[in-house]
């Protein structure tokens, strides 16, 4: 019955990114970003591994949409590199990344899968890091000039555009913490840095919107992590708020509401990012859509002293709970929680899911199949609390499942798997899973309208 939940407008389909499945990184005019450099730094991404060649999704594209179309997709979420269309980040445009685009969208339309495009999924180009990344304010503008050229050549067949992939995790983990590129470790650069990040956004917004079709949507991509309490003390449930303020309300409520929510800055113990006249307008003005990544949860319990909000105690592993290799508890009501909170409080009209999945270990015997019944029991359940979400009303459009095959995992590398298709990456063969099978057969039958 989990098919008949899904109306029959619903995009169904998977996601991926360019420098997690491209490689040609050094190809017909790309020059390099953030994460080629990070990537080369020892000791910055498990096994010394990058995204040099990665799927060769670049020269295997046409394959690989095959491969889409196979499946029975719907739709495809695919990032544009910034390197490949503008090298430098501002100034010369390079003809042979639009053209890759731009073919990239004609053989998706010929298979009847609508394009839905990320700008920015986090590689920058590296001459803009130069000058400071994105903890500088000219960065968000040399950012908008690109995203006007992308749509001013794409903008007639793609249906939904994603200005950014998760600001929180570029701002937070490649400037706070330093685990992702380009690995600053200052809390108050990623504070700056996520304001530049929704800056871009917003100077985009209307340059998009006037270089699309009429019908073209355009929204943002963010990160969630729903925080649950351990506990019902008191110190337990201000600490959980904390830790919701910093990984859920930072991007979402300037977004939604056109201003930072009352006590982030305190609570992290930084400064407000600098601000200008009009820039909260621009960021608050009204999206088509909210794409929503969502994996996990986290289980706070509070300390004797309030923690700074990026630093609150999480508990695990909760009794009983189910894990993925990437030791994110599976959890899908938080999937369903989410999309209710997001409708009702922050007033989302259109909610996609633009990313869901599990890592898990799988393995190829070298036959034509790979078993992988931990991911179909978690997409079963996932879908299952999204039929849940629409049910009681959360205004869900689309879901699409991390990943379409296995890819450069960033600072994971290549151990860990998200695919619904294996990669063997010595021969770039591509094996459907099982969960691939499971999730065909679920789109056959919301199709045909039958029971799965
Ligand atoms: C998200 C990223 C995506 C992928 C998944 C597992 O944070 O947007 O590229 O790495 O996590």
């Amino acid at each position: 019955a989990l098919a008949r939940a899904f109306p029959k407008n619903f995009v169904w389909g998977a996601a991926t990114a360019a420098y997690q499945i491209e490689g040609a990184t050094q190809e017909d005019g790309r020059e390099p970003s953030i994460w080629d450099m990070f990537a080369a730094i020892p000791g910055k991404v498990h096994q010394g591994d990058n995204g040099a060649i990665a799927n060769n999704h670049y020269h295997l594209m046409q394959e690989d949409v095959e491969l889409m179309s196979r499946l029975g997709l719907g739709g495809y979420r695919f990032s544009i590199a910034w390197p490949r269309i503008i090298p430098q980040g501002r100034g010369a445009v390079n003809a042979a990344g639009l053209d890759f685009y731009d073919r990239l969208v004609d053989t998706l339309l010929t298979k009847g899968i609508t394009p839905f495009a990320t700008l920015y999924h986090w590689d920058l180009p590296l001459a803009l890091h130069q000058e400071g990344g994105w903890t500088n304010r000219d960065t968000a503008y040399a950012y908008a000039d690109y995203a006007e050229i992308v749509a001013r050549r794409l903008g007639d067949r793609v249906a939904g555009w994603m200005t950014l992939n998760e600001p929180w995790c570029s701002a937070y983990l490649g400037y706070g913490i330093g685990i992702h590129a380009p690995g600053e470790q200052d809390l108050q650069q990623a504070i700056d840095a996520g304001h530049h990040l929704l800056l871009a956004h917003g100077l985009a917004l209307p340059r998009l919107r006037a270089n699309s079709a009429p019908n073209a949507s355009v929204g943002i991509s963010l990160n969630f992590t729903p925080i649950y309490p351990a506990d019902e003390r008191a110190e337990t449930l201000r600490d959980a708020e904390r830790a919701d303020l910093f990984v859920n309300r930072w991007f979402i409520e300037p977004l939604a509401r056109g201003q930072y929510p009352g006590g982030l800055f305190a609570a992290l113990e930084v400064e407000p990012p600098p601000v200008q006249a009009g820039d909260l307008e621009l960021i608050g003005a009204p999206i088509d859509f909210l794409g929503v990544n969502n994996y996990t949860r986290d289980v706070v319990r509070g300390g004797t002293t309030p923690a700074r909000a990026d630093e609150s105690i999480k508990v695990g592993p909760v009794p009983g709970a189910c894990y993925t290799e990437m030791g994110w508890e599976i959890y899908p009501q938080a999937l369903t929680d989410l999309l209710i909170r997001l409708h009702r409080e922050y007033g989302m009209q259109a909610l996609y899911i633009m990313e869901n999945g599990a890592a898990f270990k799988d393995s190829w015997d070298g036959g034509d199949q790979v078993h992988d019944p931990r991911r179909v029991a978690y997409m079963q359940e996932y879908i299952g609390a999204l039929a849940s979400a629409l049910e009681q009303g959360a205004p869900v459009r689309g879901y699409f499942v991390w990943s379409l095959m296995d890819n450069f995992e960033w600072a994971e590398g290549y151990a860990k798997r998200f695919g619904i298709v294996y990669v063997d990456y010595q021969t770039q063969r591509r094996i459907i899973k099982d969960s691939g099978l499971w999730y065909s057969a679920l789109l056959e039958a919301w199709r045909a309208n039958t029971v799965l």
